[in-house]
């Protein structure tokens, strides 16, 4: 269990580790947050300019450290960019851990991409991870090696992330380009940003959290059901079917329904617990501008 004043360390302190840093220095532990751009870390974010796929500059990293946050993401969406971020960088982090002699508990964010299902099944964290693409093999292999290694640690599968500001979706349907297929359901998984924060400070709270957890809301949405509900909210034209081919291949690697009980039975309990909820939120501030 984490102490009360712990020494944290977000490794890719962006989006989510931003918020995460800044809600557990509220509640008293001392955070750095490490990325290569630090210009936007500001108190009381303790700010630690480093690169993650490169070892030299990993050399300052403070001393005895209580929990790492490895939330760092691909700069490219290709296999080079996703092995950089997801297994050297972590690869790099790790061996200077163990050459400094510290042995923190490490949290990995993972993607429910590890899930290869794409027939709409129902996942958990049980169910066999044997990603077919390179974005799901690389977190796998980032996963498995840290598992495999001497640190306590954790893994946490993310679905797709919301957010203030993270309001692409939105601006597509308002513009009337967002698309679904038509046919049988497809379905999405999602968590807004601020259950991303509280599930990883919830699980640095656990006595002995377990090795995966799945972190995704209460409910699977179907494409169609989301982007008709974002339009009748924005009372804009609902969305169109989409023909092409290669958005088809695209969206058919995506059809699986993932469940949170898991984390939910550890004891957390979501704040934005369907799309609904979330996309509500930050519908009345996009509405409202
Ligand atoms: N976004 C999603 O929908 C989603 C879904 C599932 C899982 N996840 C995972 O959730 C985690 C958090 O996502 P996010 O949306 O918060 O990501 P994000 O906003 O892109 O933040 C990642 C941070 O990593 C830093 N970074 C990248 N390469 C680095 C390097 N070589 N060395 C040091 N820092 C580096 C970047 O900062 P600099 O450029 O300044 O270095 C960036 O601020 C990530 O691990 C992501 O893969 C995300």
């Amino acid at each position: 269990m984490a102490k009360n004043r712990s020494i944290v360390l977000i490794a890719g302190c962006g989006y989510v580790g931003t918020a995460l840093g800044r809600h557990l220095a509220k509640a008293g532990h001392t955070v750095w947050g490490l990325r290569r751009k630090t210009g936007d870390l500001s108190s009381p974010l303790l700010p630690l300019t480093s690169d993650v796929t490169d070892l030299e500059t990993l050399q300052s990293l403070p001393s005895q450290i209580d929990t790492v946050f490895y939330t760092v993401s691909p700069d490219h969406s290709d296999e080079a960019g996703y092995r950089a971020a997801y297994i050297n960088g972590l690869r790099n982090l790790l061996e200077v851990l163990k050459t400094q002699a510290q042995q923190p508990r490490i949290f990995y964010t993972s993607s429910t991409a590890v899930y290869a299902q794409q027939s709409g099944e129902w996942v958990d964290e049980s169910s066999p991870a044997t990603p077919d693409y390179f974005s799901g093999q690389c977190l796998l292999e980032g996963e498995q090696y840290l598992l495999n290694s001497r640190f306590p640690a954790t893994v946490v599968r993310l679905g797709g992330i919301y957010g203030p500001g993270r309001i692409r979706l939105i601006r597509k349907v308002q513009e009337g380009s967002a698309t679904y297929q038509d046919g049988s359901p497809r379905y999405t998984n999602h968590i807004h940003r601020d259950d991303c924060v509280g599930a990883l400070a919830h699980l640095m709270t656990l006595e002995q959290p377990d090795s995966i957890y799945l972190g995704v809301d209460n409910e699977p949405s179907e494409r169609r059901e989301l982007l008709s509900w974002l339009a009748k909210e924005l009372g804009v034209p609902p969305p169109q079917v989409e023909v092409s081919i290669q958005a088809e291949s695209r969206q058919t690697r995506n059809n699986k329904r993932c469940k949170n009980a898991k984390l939910v039975r550890s004891g957390y309990t979501f704040r934005y617990p369907t799309f609904r909820e979330g996309y509500g939120e930050i519908l009345r501030a996009v509405i409202g501008q």
